[in-house]
C-alpha cells in the first residue's frame, strides 16, 4: 500500500500483513491479518515513528520515499522494542545513519540486544520533548502497555497520539481509518486485542489514562502501531479500554472444555442448557479445535468460568492445560468459576482444573462436579441443576 496522509505533514508509510495468521508464538491468532503502521512526520525536521516488521522492510521504504528521500530522516523513534515495530530500524538506519534513535533507557537497552548497532541515541522519558519546526514530538512513558520499554509519542499541536501497540487491533484491510470499517469487526478486533494482550496490564491502564487526563492531553487522533487509526471518534476506544481495565463483565458464563470420548462434551452442554434457562448468556467452546484467541475475547467481560476436562493420566488433557497455562498469565479479576469433567477408572482432571481457577484467583462457586464414563439420566438432571445453580449464582454476584 501506498503512503496515506493522516494530517497535515503526518503520514501512515507501513505496511499490511494480509498473511498473518498467527502472533506472538502462536499464543494469538490474527484471522483477519494485522498491518505495521509506522508514521512519518514531515516538517524542518523529519521523523519516523516506529518502523515494521523485518519481512516488510521494503515497503516501509518505498513508502517513506514517495513521500521524503529516506536519507532526509533526522529522528528515528523507536516507541517500542517488539520486532514487529523495531524490525526495519536496522535497515532504515543503514540510509540515514546520522540520524538519532529516540526511545527510553529500556529501550535502548532492548535495540542494543537486539540489533548490536552502533547507533546515535537520545533516551526520553516523560515530559521530554523535541522540536521538529512547527511540531512538537512530546514523550510519555508506558511501561507495561505492554512491555517495559513502551512508549508513547504525542504531537500536541496536531493532537494526535501515536501509542504504539495500545488502542491496536489486529486487521489488514485498505482502509487507514475508523469511519472506514465495520464497526462491529472493529470492536470484535479491539476487544481480542485488550484479552489477549493487555488484560494482564488492566491497572497499569487505568492509570495511564487517569495520568493522561491529568496532564490535560487533547487527542482528537490516535494513530495506533497495528489495524486502523481512530479518527472519527477516538473517545470510542479510550472509553472501551476503561472499562475492560475495570474487569467489569457482565451475566455470561464460558464454559471451555476438552473431551476425549464426548462425555465430557455432553457435561459442558448440559449445565450450559441449565444456566441458559435462568436467562444467562452461556458460550461453550472445546478448546482443542476453538479459535482459543476467541475464547479469551469471550473470557473478557464473562462473569463465569466453567472449565472442563476428561482425566487422562490422573490429569487433565494437554490442550486444556494449555489453555489453563496462558489463561492464568491473563489475571483475569473478579470471576467465579467451577470445575467439571468425565473419568473412566480413576479421576483427576476436574481437581486439577479447580486448583488451576484458585491459582489465578478465580473464586470456587460450586464444588467441582464429575462423572465416571457416560452420564447416566440422574446425573444428566444433576448436571442440568448444578448449571441452573451456577446461573442463579452469576445472577447475584
Ligand atoms: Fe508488542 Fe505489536 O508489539
Amino acid at each position: 500500500m501506498s503512503a496515506v496522509k493522516i494530517k497535515e505533514g503526518v503520514y501512515w508509510v507501513g505496511s499490511v500483513d494480509w498473511n498473518s495468521k498467527s502472533f506472538h508464538g502462536h499464543t494469538y491468532t490474527t484471522k483477519r491479518g494485522t498491518t505495521y503502521n509506522s508514521y512519518l512526520v514531515v516538517d524542518e525536521k523529519i521523523a519516523l515513528i516506529d518502523s515494521v516488521y523485518t519481512p516488510f522492510s521494503e515497503e516501509l521504504i518505498a513508502n517513506i520515499r514517495e513521500v521524503v528521500p529516506l536519507e532526509k530522516i533526522d529522528y528515528m523513534v523507536v516507541n517500542h522494542v517488539e520486532r514487529d515495530h523495531s524490525g526495519s530500524v536496522p535497515e532504515i538506519m543503514k540510509y540515514c545513519p546520522k540520524a538519532k534513535v529516540i526511545g527510553t533507557e529500556k529501550c535502548k537497552l532492548g535495540m542494543n540486544r537486539n540489533y548490536y548497532c552502533n547507533w546515535e541515541w537520545q533516551t526520553v522519558k516523560t515530559g521530554d520533548k523535541i522540536s521538529l519546526g512547527k511540531n512538537t514530538l512530546a514523550f510519555v512513558e508506558a511501561p507495561m502497555l505492554h512491555w517495559p520499554d513502551s512508549m508513547f509519542t504525542y504531537i500536541p499541536e496536531l493532537e494526535l497520539l501515536l501509542p504504539n501497540d495500545a488502542f491496536g487491533q489486529h486487521i489488514s484491510t485498505s482502509k487507514r481509518f475508523d469511519d472506514e470499517i465495520d464497526q462491529c469487526e472493529l470492536m470484535d478486533e479491539a476487544a481480542a486485542y485488550y484479552a489477549n494482550i493487555l488484560l494482564p496490564f488492566s491497572p497499569l491502564v487505568s492509570r495511564k489514562i487517569e495520568e493522561v487526563v491529568k496532564m490535560g492531553i487533547k487527542i482528537n487522533m490516535i494513530a495506533p502501531s497495528h489495524g486502523i487509526i481512530w479518527r472519527k471518534d477516538p473517545m470510542k476506544i479510550i472509553n472501551a479500554y476503561i472499562k475492560w481495565a475495570k474487569n467489569e463483565t457482565t451475566s455470561k458464563v464460558v464454559i471451555a472444555y476438552e473431551t476425549m470420548w464426548k462425555s465430557t462434551e455432553i457435561m459442558a452442554k448440559t449445565i450450559g442448557d441449565g444456566i441458559t434457562s435462568t436467562g444467562v448468556k452461556v458460550v461453550i467452546s472445546d478448546v482443542s479445535t476453538a479459535d482459543k484467541t476467541d475464547v479469551v475475547k469471550e473470557m473478557l467481560d464473562a462473569k463465569g468460568f466453567l472449565i472442563g476436562s476428561s482425566t487422562h493420566g490422573n490429569d487433565m488433557l494437554p490442550s486444556i492445560a494449555g489453555f489453563m497455562a496462558f489463561l492464568k498469565d491473563m489475571k483475569p479479576k473478579g470471576r467465579i468459576g467451577a470445575a467439571f469433567g468425565s473419568y473412566g477408572w480413576g479421576g483427576g482432571a476436574a481437581k486439577s482444573i479447580e486448583g488451576k481457577l484458585t491459582e489465578m484467583g478465580v473464586e470456587i462457586a460450586a464444588p467441582l462436579i464429575q462423572c465416571q464414563f457416560v452420564p447416566d439420566k440422574d446425573e444428566m438432571k444433576k448436571l442440568f441443576e448444578y448449571g441452573v445453580e451456577f446461573g442463579k449464582k452469576i445472577k447475584t454476584v
